[in-house]
């Protein structure tokens, strides 16, 4: 990672730029939509991404649907990951399963970052324990060319999920989101999941042509697959970039920053708060949220008060107790988890997440555990 300071007098000034100019008018969503409607306006998730304190803070998990539900387990069976993003009733039914049991201020649609992908006609599996793997990477300046365009209508089954979660969700929102272009241009150049990315960070600096336009084409297909999904009735989205913290800064600006921004430009007229989290990013706070976000969500790896420094104390954070102290036993959680909800504090606002997924050999009834210590914390400052 490149050693510059994330708080010099120019982040601060670019920090501050951005954040005045976050969009909050809603009127381009469609009449039936929650936020319009007024279902969600008041939700705690949505006062907290809006800069607003609440009575109790808002929580929800990364990857709260899944492995760690029984109930999970036994709707999945044996059904293949992309199979089940793509019925929408299964879909909905997995979206809503972690709200019912651990009464979470959200629910997250029940997709993955690789849906739009394989949805534009690119040959992919997710394969259980490994994650996303790509019949054909994309390696070169001619595979990128003779990537496939995505048709808005095979968004359909996306689509038909969200009307049906939202329909049960009533005042709970749900949040959409979106592999960035960096995290999801790796899966495609790599072929699957790679701890370094080499491979994608020699083709920045190889063809930088070939890499721009393989990122816009990444650009493309998630800024369609969250505006979907907004406008279906998400009433918040979240950018994953989660490789992206193996970046350096100069590199991330180079090469990825105006194609994130490009994301959230593409659906900036909605309205609807953005969430950009990534791994590891502590040394790039700055420059992701430069890319276009309403708030940003941050791993255990940085206290939440240095987070909110960096940033100048401009937006709302999500995050950031360690996936581990879930198996540390209820005191040290309890600990740990105050202590972030402290931290978090010094933000504008604070939602409380982990900092990545929940692991899928998680006690569920930990995670309910959790969500009842967050709701009865006091405010911060009251
Ligand atoms: O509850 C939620 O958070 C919503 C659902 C969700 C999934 N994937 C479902 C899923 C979300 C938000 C994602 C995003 C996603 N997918 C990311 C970004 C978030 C992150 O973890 O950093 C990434 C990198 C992927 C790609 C991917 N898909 C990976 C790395 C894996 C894990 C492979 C494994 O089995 O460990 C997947 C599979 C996946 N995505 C599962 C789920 C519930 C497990 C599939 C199964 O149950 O067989």
């Amino acid at each position: 990672m490149s050693g510059a300071p994330a708080s010099g007098a120019r982040d601060n000034d670019r920090v501050m730029d951005h954040a005045k100019s976050a969009p909050r008018d809603t009127s381009a969503l469609p009449a039936g939509h929650p936020l319009v409607t007024g279902r969600t306006t008041d939700a705690p998730l949505i006062q907290a991404l809006r800069a607003r304190q609440t009575a109790t803070r808002p929580v929800w998990f990364m990857r709260q649907a899944g492995r760690s539900l029984p109930e999970y387990r036994r709707a999945r069976g044996t059904i293949p990951m992309l199979d089940a993003c793509l019925n929408p009733e299964l879909a909905a039914e997995l979206t809503l399963q972690p709200v019912r049991r651990h009464h979470t201020d959200a629910a997250i649609l029940f997709s993955d970052i690789m849906v739009p992908i394989a949805l534009a006609g690119v040959g992919v599996t997710i394969e259980a324990g490994i994650g996303p793997v790509v019949d054909s990477p994309v390696r070169t300046a001619h595979d990128v060319v003779r990537l496939p365009h995505l048709d808005p209508e095979a968004l359909a089954p996306v689509v038909a999920a969200v009307r049906l979660a939202v329909r049960e969700l009533g005042s709970t929102p749900l949040i959409g989101f979106a592999g960035a272009p960096y995290t999801l241009a790796s899966y495609l150049v790599e072929g699957g999941p790679s701890r370094d990315q080499l491979r994608t960070r020699a083709m920045m600096h190889a063809d930088p042509a070939a890499w721009h336009a393989l990122a816009a084409w990444t650009a493309a297909v998630s800024a369609a697959f969250l505006r979907a999904q907004i406008l279906a009735g998400a009433s918040a989205v979240q950018l994953f970039d989660s490789w992206v913290g193996g970046l350096s800064r100069a590199d991330y600006r180079r090469f990825v920053q105006e194609h994130s921004a490009a994301v959230f430009g593409g659906v900036a007229d909605l309205g609807v708060p953005r969430v950009h989290f990534g791994l590891g990013t502590a040394e790039l706070l700055v420059d992701m949220a430069e890319a276009g976000a309403d708030a940003m969500g941050v791993d255990h790896r940085l206290g939440l008060d240095e987070a909110n420094e960096r940033l100048c104390g401009r937006y709302p954070l999500q995050g950031n107790i360690d996936p581990a102290l879930l198996f540390a036993g209820e005191r040290a959680l309890a600990a740990h988890a105050r202590e972030v909800m402290a931290a978090g504090a010094q933000a504008p606002a604070h939602v409380v997440n982990l900092g990545h997924g929940v692991p899928p050999d998680t006690d569920p009834g930990v995670l309910t555990w959790l969500v009842d210590l967050v709701h009865a914390e006091p405010p911060a400052g009251g």
